[in-house]
């Protein structure tokens, strides 16, 4: 190229990085990837190759990690984790160390990260290397500060990590920066595509002084990723595809594993007619073209005010044209290569099996090269707005009103992040509490930090990475738990019932008692087997009745606090009003004094009246130039399985907590003394609680407990039942990956604070703030 071309067509040369510090570093490592366990590498093999996607060159050979590598990974993590846990302080310098030596290294780290996965290095330099250097410094303070900030949490032991290829080194560093700074020792499977840096940041661990079997990285594909699900780990971690994630919450079942699933999305990206259009155009290109699209929370779902669409798409058409798309390694290259051919040839096959719209598509080089895609013109229902492309693919269609706008982005079975462009701050900030996303960014995209958490709601998954929210994914509580016994209900000591009056308790579905679907019911004793009366058996067709009542109830939680603190204290008067009758209702049931576990009962509504309105959120710092609010949500429609030995704390708690924070709930009763719910209801019917906020089922918890798990329209299930409900749960809950907090066979004892934590979601609202 003559200088005279360069003035003709104003066009940028070529500014290549180079790749031979990182070949060389590898070559020093005779192009194979080993484990590194216990502080050691072990000897490689090539089993598969990882190859630069953008020339097709073999960069290494891999070892396919097998479960005696595996197991052998899991016991020096497992060893190392006693001694690690003891001091933050330590830790805090370690995770310091680590910071600094990334930095020292951070060229190397973003060159073989654009060579293993075809990301532009400019990317991979400015944004992937410096925000998984920043998590590690960040965490190094949470190391330090755990001791005085989370007296009653501890280490959950040993996690095992599953990272996919899309950031290979930034998601290493989420996963890894806050288990090692709550005291875990973890077990790494990096992506096949991509184990490089993993490899590089092995190295920078010796260099760091990380003790032998705190940081365990094993190579290997899904196989292997499988045998750390089934081994023995306190955790697994796992960011990837919603169908993987799927596959180890059932895999993960009534294990008493912790769980945290980062999974797909299909993020709306909301422009509105008073949006600044230029701005809202380039925030598309960080949105949509940022990372060839292989970004999980990608703003991949364009919705635009009707209005201003074809003006929009124009300049929408002419950015696309300008974007730069090649080797990856040029420094003014916008768009590099995608991951493999694999992946390209499922990009390819899903926009042309699309016969719906227009397709806008520049060019792309030859090879695994995808070239920017915008398919306007579908609707809302369309395959490719409801699945994940995971490509520089864009779809797009048009709404009316704001109403409209967040019944379309809505639309989804996914919930990770959504973007709002508008100029109207009455109106972003009216919108971005109504969309179902975990993270909302106004007049922005794709903002992530250490400090703010990140991660879904619905199918994209439960837990959230980064800020103080993240932590809870990677302590416990303190205290040691018993193992809970099943009770079983007292039978009946023979002869005739005196009373010829039908006392069977009904249901509670809406407000109203009613008589279960099945018209089943059974009859409770006493202690001496003297009968007390009957109570419904609920069906299935009853659980679907209480979910459609919590579904008419969303009034419930847009409720102020303030609203619902004065109802918890009205059950509460009210409750405390009928003390006497229902302590002497908890003895006949349970054959044990029942005033205390009344004057517990009333504590605890008083505990959920005075949260409802002070369990506020946080405000993060995060470095740009504005702030993310980390707003508590309620979670939705919860299905609870009380405890067996307190039939009236056991209801009244998990209900007060539900709804102090505005969830509507579905609570099974006590299995062995359901009759308590009969006085319930007369308190609820006189404390002006709205219909359908609380439902009250007894029955069968074995029987209820899968259809509640794999409803759809419930958002998530505790059971503290006696009855080995758990892994039911937790398998059913694999179909729509609703929340489950379960007692896994023990006692536990949550405090406040836990009980608030399983009712809310953490929406981290990013808002430009100040200068
Ligand atoms: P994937 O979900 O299969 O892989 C992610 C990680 O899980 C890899 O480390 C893999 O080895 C491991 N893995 C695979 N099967 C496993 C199993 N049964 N048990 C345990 N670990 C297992 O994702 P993949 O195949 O790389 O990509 C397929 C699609 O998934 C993409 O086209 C994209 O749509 C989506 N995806 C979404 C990501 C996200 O962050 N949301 C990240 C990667 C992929």
């Amino acid at each position: 190229m003559t200088i005279k071309d360069i003035f003709t067509t104003m066009d940028y040369g070529p500014a290549l990085e180079s790749k031979s510090e990182a070949l060389a570093w590898l070559a020093q490592h005779d192009n194979l990837v080993g484990h590194f366990i216990n502080g050691k590498w072990t000897a490689a093999r090539d089993d598969f190759a990882t190859s630069n996607p953008a020339t097709g060159e073999k960069l290494a050979g891999v070892t396919k990690g097998t479960p005696a590598d595996i197991a052998a990974a899991v016991a020096a993590a497992r060893k190392a984790q006693p001694a690690w846990a003891k001091s933050g302080h330590k830790r805090a310098r370690v995770l310091y160390a680590i910071a600094r030596l990334m930095q020292k290294h951070a060229r190397l780290l973003a060159v073989m990260e654009t060579l293993d996965n075809g990301k532009p290095i400019r990317e991979a330099r400015d944004i992937d290397t410096p925000l998984a250097i920043r998590h590690f410094y960040h965490h190094a303070g949470f190391a330090q500060l755990m001791q005085d900030e989370l007296p009653d949490r501890e280490a959950l032991g040993v996690c095992g990590q599953i990272i996919p290829w899309n950031f290979p080194l930034l998601m290493l560093a989420w996963k890894i920066a806050p288990a090692l700074a709550m005291g875990n020792t973890v077990v790494l499977k990096p992506a096949e595509y991509t184990p490089l840096t993993a490899m590089v940041f092995a190295d920078i661990c010796m260099q760091a002084g990380v003790p032998a079997g705190v940081v365990n990285i094993v190579m290997g594909d899904g196989e292997t990723g499988a045998a750390l699900v089934t081994a023995d780990v306190d955790k697994i971690a796992f960011t990837g595809s919603t169908e993987v994630g799927r596959k180890i919450r059932q895999a993960t079942a009534g294990t008493g594993k912790a769980l945290s699933l980062e999974l797909g999305g299909k993020s709306p990206y909301i422009v509105f007619d008073d949006a600044d259009m230029d701005s809202a155009v380039e925030g598309l290109v960080d949105a949509i073209w940022f990372n060839q699209g292989q970004v999980c929370c990608a703003g991949s779902r364009l919705l635009v005010q009707e209005g201003i669409a074809d003006r929009f798409y124009a300049k929408l058409k002419a950015r696309m044209d300008g974007l730069r798309i090649g080797d990856p390694l040029d420094k003014c290259i916008d768009i590099g290569a995608i991951v493999d051919p694999v992946q390209l040839a499922q990009i390819t096959a899903m926009v042309s099996g699309n016969r719906e719209g227009e397709t806008y598509q520049t060019k792309a080089p030859e090879g695994c090269f995808y070239p920017p895609t915008l398919i306007t013109g579908l609707s809302p229902a369309s395959h490719l707005m409801q699945e994940e492309i995971f490509g520089p693919v864009l779809v797009a269609t048009t709404f009316r009103t704001p109403v409209e706008a967040v019944e379309i982005a809505n639309n989804t079975r996914y919930g990770l992040a959504a973007s709002v462009w508008s100029e109207n701050i009455n109106l972003a900030l009216d919108i971005a509490p109504k969309l179902a996303a975990g993270i909302v960014w106004v007049n922005g995209t794709n903002m992530m930090d250490a400090a703010a958490g990140f991660g879904g709601i619905r199918e994209s998954g439960f837990g959230r990475e980064g800020g103080w929210e993240g932590l809870a994914g990677y302590t416990r509580p303190k205290t040691s738990a018993k193992p809970v016994k099943r009770i079983a209900p007292f039978g009946s000591a023979g002869g005739t019932a005196t009373d010829p009056l039908d006392r069977t308790a009904k249901l509670y579905i809406g407000g109203k008692q009613a008589r279960p679907d099945g018209g089943y019911s059974h009859a409770v004793f006493n202690p001496r087997g003297k009968l007390l009366g009957h109570v419904a058996e609920a069906n299935r067709k009853d659980l679907r009745n209480a979910v459609e009542a919590m579904n008419a109830a969303k009034g419930w939680t847009k409720s102020t606090g303030h609203l619902r603190a004065q109802i918890l204290y009205y059950i509460a008067e009210n409750l405390s009003a009928r003390g006497d009758e229902l302590a002497k209702r908890i003895k006949d049931l349970t054959g044990k004094s029942g005033t205390d576990e009344v004057e517990q009962t009333i504590h605890a509504l008083f505990t959920f009246a005075a949260w409802a309105d002070k369990y506020d959120g946080k405000v993060h710092g995060v470095p740009i130039r504005g702030v993310a609010l980390a707003m508590h949500e309620a979670v939705g429609n919860i299905a609870v399985f009380c405890e067996d030995a307190s039939p009236l704390l056991g209801l009244v708690t998990p209900m007060a907590a539900a709804i102090s924070m505005g969830n509507r709930v579905t609570l099974v009763a006590s299995e062995p003394f359901p009759l308590i719910v009969a006085e319930i209801y007369q308190i609820l019917e006189t404390s002006d609680l709205p219909g359908g906020v609380v439902n009250i089922l007894t029955g069968d918890h074995a029987d209820l407990a899968g259809h509640a798990a794999k409803h759809h329209d419930i958002d998530a299930v505790w059971s503290f039942s006696g009855t080995d409900i758990s892994a039911v749960i937790e398998k059913g809950s694999a179909s729509n990956l609703k929340r489950t907090w379960v007692n896994n066979g023990t006692s536990i004892a949550p405090t406040a604070r836990d009980w608030l934590a399983a009712a809310t979601e953490v929406k981290n609202i990013w808002i430009p703030y100040g200068e």
